[in-house]
């Protein structure tokens, strides 16, 4: 359950009425709820409670300093996939020793950095990248503890641009050569081959992909341990999917129900990475209506958030629920369950509901937050909530068009902080050199 619902026709993240946050800090708005992000957080901690996980928050999902701190303030590790996240993770928590670092281009310096704050574990990607990070290992005089990533070669199809364990795709090491692979590094001096790691894919809405994985993970661990590599970690990754557009998704239970046997089995200590299971209803993206349009035989909705805030419409097709935040007849129910299992849009069946596009202000064709959608007619100045927000929402937002990024805040109860403040110009040209004056 996440903490965004109506009250008298008004949208309440916790117990603050959403258009006071419009009021106060402005629009477009990220309006993350803290109690959200803790319940998510619990729930994967207490799916898997028996084995004792270590679960490394996925930075990648949602890096804000205060996300990650409250993540590291409450049991979390976290998983970066570059310097920039380790830095911000090493920010939020205290020591390096809960981060693991999957990517499949770490720079040497990248390597030697994370050598240098006791990294917990390389997801190795590569064979280079594993010779690379013995060689820099070697040079610092220790032993770098490494995981190695398998492309387990199984199908739980999530989008063609964020499918990692099919054949052929850029990521981990391939379940037919892996073996050698890591043959290949017993006894070197500058690596420990500890663990095992995959990620399946994101978002995944069932658990048999796990059970799989988790089978041919816990074959792998005795074939590496009987090369003689002490094997202790076995990381089954992140992509646990989430509700977006009904009630579609799996709770963790369901996957620690598949994976739970499995680690049991391989007799190591299970890590997971969950980046949009916490982050991604603990959000919505507020906007405002700037003008509405009818051309063409269609009707727009032109609000004041766009692609350069949340482009997973636009790079994905995905689906985001849009409503307004004071709708003008009361909202049935809890919305996200309500009326038609395959579209539950409350706004459906009321009288003044049509089918609009929603679009932000950005030149481009390809710039909505959702097309072809049933809502109620909204006027300008109206507030729109787009739900799901959290994860992979301000992390991939950009200054396209020269906008500046949206403001963030986060409530709790009936309090409500800034945690990150809306960009300036002065922000967008900070890195120029106006030379030519
Ligand atoms: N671990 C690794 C190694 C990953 O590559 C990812 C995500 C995760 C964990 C976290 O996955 P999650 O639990 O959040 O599903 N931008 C896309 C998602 C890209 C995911 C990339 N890797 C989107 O907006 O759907």
């Amino acid at each position: 359950m996440d903490h965004f619902d109506y009250r008298d026709r008004t949208l309440y993240c916790e117990d603050v009425p959403v258009p006071e946050l419009a009021e106060k800090y402005g629009t477009p708005l990220y309006v993350y709820s803290q109690a959200t992000l803790l319940d998510r957080l619990k729930e994967v901690q207490t799916a898997f409670t028996e084995v004792k996980p270590v679960i490394c928050y996925s930075v990648k999902a949602n890096g804000n300093l205060s996300i990650a701190r409250l993540m590291g303030q409450n049991g979390a590790g976290f998983d970066v996939t570059s310097q920039g996240e380790f830095q911000r993770a090493l920010k939020a928590g205290p020591t390096g020793s809960k981060i693991v670092f999957a990517g499949v281009g770490k720079s040497d310096a990248e390597i030697e950095f994370a050598l240098k704050n006791d990294v917990f574990l390389f997801d190795v990607e590569s064979e280079q990248e594993l010779h690379a990070i013995g060689a820099v290992a070697q040079k610092l005089g220790v032993k770098a503890p490494v995981a190695l990533r398998v492309n387990p070669d199984l199908p739980p199809k999530t989008h063609v641009k964020t499918d990692t364990s099919v054949k052929g795709v850029k990521f981990g090491l391939d379940i037919e050569t892996i073996v050698d692979v890591a043959k290949g590094v017993v006894g070197h001096p500058g690596l420990a081959v500890v663990g095992l790691h995959m990620h399946l894919g994101s978002p995944i809405l069932k658990a048999e992909p796990y059970r799989m994985g988790a089978e041919k993970g816990v074959a792998l661990i005795k074939q590496f341990r009987a090369q003689g590599h002490d094997i202790k970690f076995l990381n089954m990754g992140g992509g646990f999917g989430i509700n977006y557009r009904k009630d579609e998704a799996k709770p963790a239970s369901a996957f620690a129900e598949v994976i739970i046997p499995a680690v049991k089995e391989s007799g190591c200590q299970l890590i997971l990475e969950p980046g949009r299971f916490i982050a991604g209803n603990a959000a919505i993206l507020l906007s405002r209506v700037v003008f509405t349009k009818s051309t063409g035989g269609k009707h727009y909705i032109i609000q004041d958030a766009a692609m350069n805030d949340l482009i997973r419409p636009t790079l994905y097709g995905s689906f985001h629920r849009i409503w307004p935040v004071t709708p003008s007849t009361e909202v049935p129910v809890r919305p996200d369950v309500n009326g038609d299992p395959d579209d539950p849009n409350p706004f459906r069946a009321m009288p003044n509901c049509f089918t609009q596009d929603v679009v932000g202000p950005v030149c481009e064709s390809g710039d909505y937050l959702a097309k072809d959608r049933p809502l109620p007619g909204v006027k300008r100045g109206d507030l729109l909530a787009v739900f799901s927000a959290g994860a992979y929402g301000m992390a991939m937002a950009s200054n396209y068009n020269s906008r500046v990024r949206a403001a963030e805040v986060l409530v709790t109860g009936r309090t409500h902080r800034l945690i990150r403040r809306r960009e300036t110009f002065a922000d967008l040209v900070a890195c120029e050199e106006d030379c030519l004056t």
